[in-house]
């Protein structure tokens, strides 16, 4: 394409010079209509008229200086050079003739032929090797564009996937999380369930113990009211325990009122637990009180052996523990001691 506009502007320029021979120096194609040496010339600005002959006779007569297009007379001229083979340009006035070659085809340095040689063919092949430079820059540029394009489309599709993947994965742990709560949730009722079956089973285990105690000293009260020791207990030996009483207003406690507490004249074992101990057995006092005011202190004892739990144990070691870093920090601290110590004496003890 540039190549062929190229070729027209040169056969344009060649046929204007060959044509009629009247291309003015200096002028363009276009403005060359102006400038015919049939007619006087007409200042472009219309100041003035005058004999074509005066037209590039290096005198300015025009302020706009259009009657010197050819030589430097006029102050704001302007020079067309033609640069056949290469683009038109337009260059001062005052350029033409001063011995600086400005136009590729040297045309602006008319009065020496010699002076200029004409580059307009070498601008014109190193600017087609620029262009095709740029060209080839731009192919690659566009190639480059459309690999990352390519590459793009293929990270987003692999990053599309990538979360998709990541949703899944994150669905499928909610899903294991929402499981693993209800198992917990399995796991803490169980465990509620159990603790109580245990509560339970204590309490039973403690009526229980708490039972056979209470006919334990029932027995022993018995046998301890059974003065004469024949496994019957009648009111005469009943009435020995005077906090039986249960009409403190008089202060006997007659074997009549033993009866009435008995509900029989004499009573075995069997029938004083199921019976009589029941109605007797918060008010009774024992006469045998050391051995099992001793027995009771034992069994404190071992209760207080026993309550020490895990807890405390653990409490233990915390002490001890904390006793570690007090003796730690002591340390910390007279070494601090004596690196002060030893950082005061330095500067005294020297010279
Ligand atoms: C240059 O030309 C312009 C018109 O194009 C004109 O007005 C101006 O006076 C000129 N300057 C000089 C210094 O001749
Ligand atoms: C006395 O016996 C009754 C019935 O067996 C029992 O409920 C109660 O706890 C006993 N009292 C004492 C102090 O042991």
């Amino acid at each position: 394409m540039v190549c062929v506009m190229v070729i027209s502007v040169l056969v344009l320029v060649h046929a204007a010079y060959a044509g009629d021979g009247l291309r003015i120096r200096g002028v363009s194609l276009t403005k060359n209509s102006l400038y015919n040496p049939d007619r006087d010339f007409t200042c472009f600005d219309g100041s003035k008229s005058f004999q074509f002959s005066l037209v590039n006779d290096d005198y300015c007569d025009c302020t706009d200086g259009s009657d010197e297009p050819g030589t430097s007379a006029c102050p704001n001229g302007s020079f067309h050079c033609p640069n056949p083979g290469y683009r038109p340009a337009n260059i001062p006035s005052s350029r033409v003739n001063d011995g600086v070659c400005d136009c590729c085809d040297g045309s602006d340095e008319w009065k020496n032929t010699q002076k200029c040689q004409n580059t307009c063919n070498e601008l014109w092949i190193a600017e087609k090797q620029r262009l095709a430079e740029e060209n080839e820059a731009a192919n690659i540029g566009i190639k480059l564009k459309e690999e990352f394009s390519k590459t793009g489309l293929s990270k987003k599709a692999e990053r599309q996937a990538k979360v998709a993947e990541l949703e899944t994965k994150l669905e499928e742990l909610s899903a294991k999380e929402e499981d693993l709560k209800i198992s917990k949730e399995e796991i803490e009722s169980r465990e509620a369930t159990a603790l109580e079956e245990h509560r339970r089973v204590k309490e039973e285990q403690r009526l229980k113990e708490a039972h056979e105690d209470n006919l334990k000293r029932g027995a022993e009260a018995f046998s301890e009211m059974d003065s004469d020791k024949d496994a019957i207990l009648v009111p005469a030996e009943l009435v020995l325990h005077s906090e039986l009483d249960p009409d403190t207003s008089d202060s006997e406690f007659t074997a009549a009122e033993a009866e009435v507490m008995l509900q029989a004249d004499s009573v075995d074992l069997n029938y004083f637990l199921t019976n009589v101990w029941p109605m007797i057995n918060s008010t009774f006092q024992t006469t045998l009180a050391p051995p099992v005011e001793q027995q009771e202190q034992e069994n404190q004892e071992v209760k207080t052996e026993e309550d020490l739990g895990e807890d405390d144990i653990l409490r233990g070691e915390v002490v001890d523990e904390e006793d570690y870093y007090e003796d730690e920090e002591e340390t910390d601290q007279e070494d601090h001691q004596e690196e002060e110590e030893a950082e005061e004496e330095g500067p005294s003890s020297g010279p």
